[in-house]
């Protein structure tokens, strides 16, 4: 594959090729960023949380870290396009990882069709989104990691409409790996298990997050620490065979 370049016309020819992570600031997202920021100029794209996205930044660039926010909402084109642009700012782009999602629990009984579509938009057209335009400018040899979810695969009940979401994400990433590999680049998924974020417990309740963490071999949530450590394999040079891969990050679910 070839290595990420600057082109010799750049203003910043010593600078570190530039990343994107979209819902970068997140409970999962925050500890990729912090991964991502070790060796890449970092955009990172948040829409609700501007202030965790500012006291993120602010730690990593504290840090020495080169780092960019960008409120793009990722359900919208023009929000990934923005995003996008913005990170393609720091330079050629070389990475770009998508940490966007969320999930309730509704019972398939009371689901509406709001729900359906939010749930869609959420998890799904922001992915399509995203491969698309990571497709367009990702340079040559660049890697793209998306986050699914064990939900795709285990089919748990009250999660229809996000496990649905979360396996044409992983679809569609198989579909996204085939039409850029002639350029190198590759795409891959994550797909994590239940990981210790604000956001899962604030969404799912106490009981529910015991059984969890008991239901795999290792017998504890993940941390976001753990699932970030499985994007940068995904990131690695170490990986530049692997594409349209599904990585189970779960403390083995099975
Ligand atoms: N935690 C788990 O147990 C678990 C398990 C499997 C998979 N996952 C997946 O891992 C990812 C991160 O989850 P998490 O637990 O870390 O939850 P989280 O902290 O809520 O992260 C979700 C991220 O998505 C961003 N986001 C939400 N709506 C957005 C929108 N419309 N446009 C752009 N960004 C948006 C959020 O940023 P703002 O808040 O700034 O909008 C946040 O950074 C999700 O894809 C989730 O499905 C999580």
């Amino acid at each position: 594959m070839s290595e990420p370049t600057v082109p010799s016309s750049s203003p910043r020819p010593e600078s570190a090729p530039a990343a994107l992570v979209l819902g970068g600031a997140g409970g999962i997202g925050a500890a990729v960023s912090r991964r991502v920021a070790e060796n890449h100029a970092l955009t990172i794209g948040y829409h609700h949380h501007a202030d965790r996205a500012e006291s993120l930044a602010a730690e990593l660039r504290s840090a020495g870290h080169t780092v960019e926010l960008v409120e793009s909402d990722a359900t919208t084109e023009k929000g990934v396009i923005r995003a996008f642009d913005a990170a393609e700012q720091l330079g050629d782009l070389a990475t770009v990882v998508d940490c966007v999602g969320g999930w309730g629990y509704p019972r398939l009984t009371e689901l509406t069709q709001e729900d359906i579509d939010q749930a869609l938009a959420l998890n799904l057209r922001s992915a399509l989104l995203i491969l698309r335009e990571a497709a367009r400018r990702v340079h040559d040899g660049g890697k793209v990691v998306l986050l699914s979810s064990a939900a795709a695969e285990v089919a748990p009940p009250r999660q229809s409409t996000y496990a649905a979401a979360k396996a044409g994400l992983e679809a569609a990433a198989r579909v996204a790996a085939k039409e850029v590999a002639k350029r190198g680049v590759t795409v891959n998924v994550v797909r994590p298990g239940a990981t210790d974020t604000e956001f899962m417990r604030q969404v799912t309740a106490p009981r529910a997050v015991e059984a969890m963490a008991a239901g795999n071999a290792m017998k504890r949530l993940g941390t976001p620490e753990d699932v970030a450590g499985a994007v940068m394999t995904l990131l690695s040079p170490d990986a530049d065979w692997i594409t349209g891969a599904v990585l189970e990050a779960t403390g083995g679910l099975r």
